[in-house]
């Protein structure tokens, strides 16, 4: 076991702030509205100018690893063309001073901060931002990967086709339903294009975060839909990324040319999974044009964010991934944590975590990376959902430990 990675995980919009500094360009997230109170991630937890002290946060954490993201824009400030060298130097600097204290640095390069020129050209909708996407990776890749130890190109694609180009919850607030579905079959291609020019900078190790939900159905005449539902959660993603295939129902919708197949599946090192909370699902009442309908699960406990807490899901997903997918690699809780009210005695935090790193390790997983070392700014939800072993106040961007920061201190270091 000496060599789990015992990790954190954030991401740059949602704590760097400095939206417009170092020649950072706009991202589709700096547009979006609307977001809880009309809450904006201009400043957020500041991270970009503190991010020495949120470094030392995490030597006291005793962390091993640090999962961030890269934003795009800051590297490209209209998502193309040449290097934004002081973008770069932000990560770079970050990079050497994690590998200086003995943390390994796990770097993704897309969680969800699209340069808002490329949106203008159809985002994700576009075939072509694959390519873009391929560039992006190799001005990164050409410096950081001589110290990255694992890369994760996408976070959780999922997300970006439902939330984002689906029902409009999320950047670009694009309400397509359906139709959105060509925006996954580019995201897992613009994977496949980032790991083929990872590997080309001889990457120490790629593989990917996709967010999972077990697909519960109430009953046995629901399972159908449950199946339906899974098939554009999970498996749209995970399929062609490890076996090179899409479900049959969703293949048709999708604009696969030639050759596309292959390049998605490409051998990972890793298998990241996000993991929250499982989904119930029912077939769809009359007039739905959806082949499922989402059902509350109203029987366990609930986070602030109202999620129910069911641990025993994670364990659930990762056996479904590895029966399904019999050459799963070695997988990586990327993400697993929880949002309550604003407390420093946070013991609702402690007993998530502790069930969900159980969870985690009866599955026999290399590594869990908490969501998320800061409080931090939650999407559509602003600042309302605080993640955070590390209380942040955003008057002052005091950051404060939670009793959870020293729990975990205390279960990496076998105390
Ligand atoms: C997954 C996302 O990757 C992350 O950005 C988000 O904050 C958490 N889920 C919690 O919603």
């Amino acid at each position: 076991m000496s060599d789990f990675l015992w990790g954190v995980s954030t991401s740059a919009f949602q704590i760097e702030g400095a939206f417009d500094a170092g020649g950072r360009g706009p991202s589709v997230w700096d547009e979006f509205s609307p977001v809880h109170e009309n809450q904006n991630a201009s400043v957020a937890c500041d991270h970009y100018h503190r991010w020495r002290e949120d470094v030392a946060l995490m030597t006291q954490l005793g962390v091993n690893a640090y999962r961030f993201s890269i934003a795009w824009p800051r590297i490209q400030p209209s998502g193309k063309g040449p290097v934004n060298a002081e973008g770069l130097d932000f990560y770079d600097r970050l990079v050497d001073a994690l590998v200086d204290v003995g943390i390994a640095p796990v770097a993704t390069l897309y969680h969800w901060d699209t340069p808002l020129e490329l949106e203008a050209e159809g985002g994700w909708l576009n075939r072509d931002i694959a390519d873009r996407f391929a560039d992006y990776t190799a001005l990164v890749a050409d410096r950081l990967a001589d110290r990255v130890k694992l890369w994760i190109p996408i976070n959780e694609p999922a997300m970006v086709t439902l939330q984002g180009y689906a029902i409009g919850e999320h950047a670009p607030g694009k309400t397509l339903l359906i139709d959105a579905l060509p925006t996954a079959h580019h995201l897992n291609l613009a994977h496949g294009r980032a790991v083929e020019v990872l590997r080309s900078f001889n990457a120490q190790a790629v593989g990917t975060a996709n967010n999972h939900t077990p697909a519960w159905p109430v009953g046995p005449n629901d399972v159908a839909a449950a199946e339906a539902y899974s098939e554009i959660h999970n498996w749209i993603y995970a399929d062609p990324m490890l076996s090179g295939r899409y479900p049959d129902a969703v293949a048709e919708l999708l604009p696969i040319a030639d050759g596309d197949l292959a390049m998605i599946h490409q051998p990972l090192d890793f298998y990241g999974v996000n993991y929250y909370n499982p989904t119930r699902l029912k077939a769809p009442s009359e007039g739905n044009p959806l082949p499922f309908e989402l059902v509350e699960i109203d029987e366990y406990e609930r986070t602030g964010f109202g999620w129910p807490i069911v641990p025993a899901g994670l364990t659930e997903m990762i056996t479904t991934l590895r029966e399904r997918h019999p050459d799963l690699p070695p997988v990586y809780v990327t993400e697993s944590g929880c949002s309550f009210p604003d407390e420093i005695n946070d013991a609702e935090r402690i007993s998530y975590l502790d069930g969900h790193l159980k969870a985690a390790q009866a599955a026999d997983v290399a590594g869990y990376f908490v969501w998320s070392l800061l409080d931090n700014f939650e999407w559509e939800a602003g600042y309302s959902q605080r993640f955070g072993l590390v209380q942040v106040d955003y008057e002052t961007q005091a950051r404060t430990p939670r009793d959870s920061f020293h729990w975990y201190r205390r279960v990496i270091s076998g105390e």
